[in-house]
């Protein structure tokens, strides 16, 4: 695909949220807000944090991934509050396909309330019409992940099963959709 020649990680904006790149500044409300909630790794690959020295441990290693300037990774803010509520990102690129994976999550306090429908809608539109990818996955998508497969039907995303009897969604945008017919 066609090289982006923007600032990858740049700021997004919803009517209730933004979407920044996150610094060390950030990793105390972090803790407080997010990587301390027991209710949020449940699906995901980390472990929910005891200590603040923990927290900046795990937050340093994915802030680490800013040293890739391609990298496209934003602290979900809540505007009404000015907190940091979560990580939206994407976690694996396929350049040759125009495709990429998303995830995300937001610390359990603001669940339910259409926060998350809000921020994928909206990195769904930047990927697609500034970066450009065309295909957008969500991989092995946990069954019992009533929440986030609701997210993912919401803003566009269709369910499949792989081979193995995993779920995974995918979204192709529009515009492949029209050139296919
Ligand atoms: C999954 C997650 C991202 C959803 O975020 P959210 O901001 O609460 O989602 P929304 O408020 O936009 O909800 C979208 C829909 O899902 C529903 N929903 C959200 N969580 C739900 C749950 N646990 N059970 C059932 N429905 C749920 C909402 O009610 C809403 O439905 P509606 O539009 O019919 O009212 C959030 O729960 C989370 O961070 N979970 C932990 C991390 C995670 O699982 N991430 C994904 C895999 S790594």
């Amino acid at each position: 695909m066609k090289k982006y020649e923007g600032d990858y990680s740049k700021t997004l904006e919803t009517e209730r949220l933004i979407l920044r790149k996150y610094n060390k500044d950030d990793f105390e409300m972090l803790y407080k807000n997010y990587v301390s909630d027991e209710n949020v790794p449940k699906y995901c690959t980390w472990n929910p944090c005891k200590t603040q020295e923990e927290a900046n441990e795990l937050l340093s290693s994915w802030y680490r991934g800013y040293e890739d300037p391609e990298k496209l990774m934003w602290m979900i803010v809540e505007k009404s509050s000015n907190q940091g509520i979560g990580i939206i990102r994407v976690t694996n690129k396929w350049l040759e396909e125009n495709k990429c994976e998303i995830g995300y999550s937001i610390g359990s306090k603001w669940w339910n309330k259409g926060y998350m429908t809000e921020a994928v809608t909206e990195l769904i539109y930047y990927l697609t019409r500034e970066i450009g990818f065309h295909t957008i996955v969500a991989e092995e998508v946990s069954v019992d992940n009533i929440g986030s497969r609701k997210v993912l039907e919401k803003v566009g995303l269709k369910q499949y099963k792989s081979q193995d009897g995993k779920l995974y969604y995918k979204y192709t945008s529009k515009e492949i959709e029209d050139e296919r017919i």
